[in-house]
């Protein structure tokens, strides 16, 4: 069965997603991407009997409800994941009250570089969004086990702070969340960079909306709202989930879309050996494009402290 989904994978232009940890926000990122009908078969991955199972099961009574044929499938075994086109890596531990993200980079980054070794054993072809913080420094993690060419490797971080910076913009205007576009690169961590100059409303730029003082309070807001959500609820879950899901859709419906991803640069922005949030253009080959923003001397500042900082927490991992 398993060769049989290799070669129809070869063949057509189906994705095969896999996501690899089915905790909160793995069962989100499956049940967003179910819903968006992105495949017809999403595989969950676990260390834990019976999580990925249930969950699956559980995602497709609801599927079943709504009349979509999109089967969900759990499994604990690396082999179900050969012919995989998209692996998706959440699996890790996750951010607790008061901890930042780079509290996590020492638990993590072992958990991280052996799911790598696998989807490289079993998944070879694939492209992996890793999810699992501190982002940024996973993601270079990822991306030296793998040794993927640096299209293959993207993480999912900039997106998700994206949504909440629309979201304070749509608070602030008042106008539709559809009409709000905008950036945010960087470190997915402390150093993040909202771009208020690279945001709009339907076009006009945010300076005609709003005075400064406010976009220095949105963009303050933006880089705390997470650590605010874990606090009152303990995790951050429906917004990252949907952000994967909508990373997953640039790809699989070849979209072609702007967004800010982590990837690995070699001479963009003036930095190699580091991988950092960075707009880029998201197709059915991964990262087709970098895009170099013009910043400003304020805007490069953050950028560099953030790349300072994702280089000092991978200089002491042992790769
Ligand atoms: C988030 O931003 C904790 O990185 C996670 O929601």
């Amino acid at each position: 069965i398993n060769f049989i989904r290799f070669i129809i994978s070869k063949l057509s232009v189906i994705f095969m997603i896999t996501i690899i940890g089915s905790g909160k926000v793995g069962g989100d990122a499956a049940l967003f991407s179910a819903l968006k009908k992105l495949d017809d078969q999403i595989l969950l991955l676990d260390v834990a009997k019976g999580l990925p199972q249930g969950e699956a099961m559980d995602i497709n009574h609801m599927l079943s409800e709504q009349g979509i044929d999109v089967e969900v499938k759990g499994s604990n075994d690396y082999e179900d994941i050969r012919g995989s086109n998209i692996v998706v890596v959440v699996a890790g531990s996750a951010r607790k009250p008061g901890m930042t993200r780079m509290d996590l980079l020492k638990i993590n980054a072992s958990i991280v570089k052996s799911v790598t070794e696998n989807i490289k054993k079993y998944a070879d072809d694939s492209m992996i969004i890793p999810v699992s913080n501190p982002l940024d420094p996973m993601a270079y993690i990822t991306q030296k086990v793998s040794g993927f060419d640096r299209s293959r490797v993207f993480g999912m971080g900039g997106m998700l702070d994206l949504s909440r910076f629309r979201q304070f913009i749509h608070e602030s205007t008042g106008h539709s969340r559809d009409s709000i576009r905008g950036l945010v690169i960087g470190e997915h961590g402390e150093n993040m960079l909202p771009l208020p100059r690279f945001s709009s409303v339907s076009g006009i730029p945010l300076s005609s909306f709003l005075p400064k003082e406010k976009l220095d309070e949105i963009v303050q807001n933006t880089k705390q709202v997470a650590a605010k959500v874990i606090e009152l609820k303990g995790a951050t879950v429906h917004a990252p989930g949907n952000a994967i899901s909508a990373i997953l859709e640039t790809v699989v419906r070849d979209r072609k879309q702007v967004i800010p991803v982590a990837t690995y640069l070699d001479g963009e922005y003036g930095h190699s050996d580091v991988t950092i949030g960075v707009p880029a253009v998201i197709g059915k080959n991964g990262v087709e494009k970098i895009i170099e923003l013009d910043l400003n001397d304020e805007e490069r500042q953050m950028f560099d402290k953030g790349v300072a900082n994702v280089k000092d927490a991978i200089s002491g991992i042992e790769i």
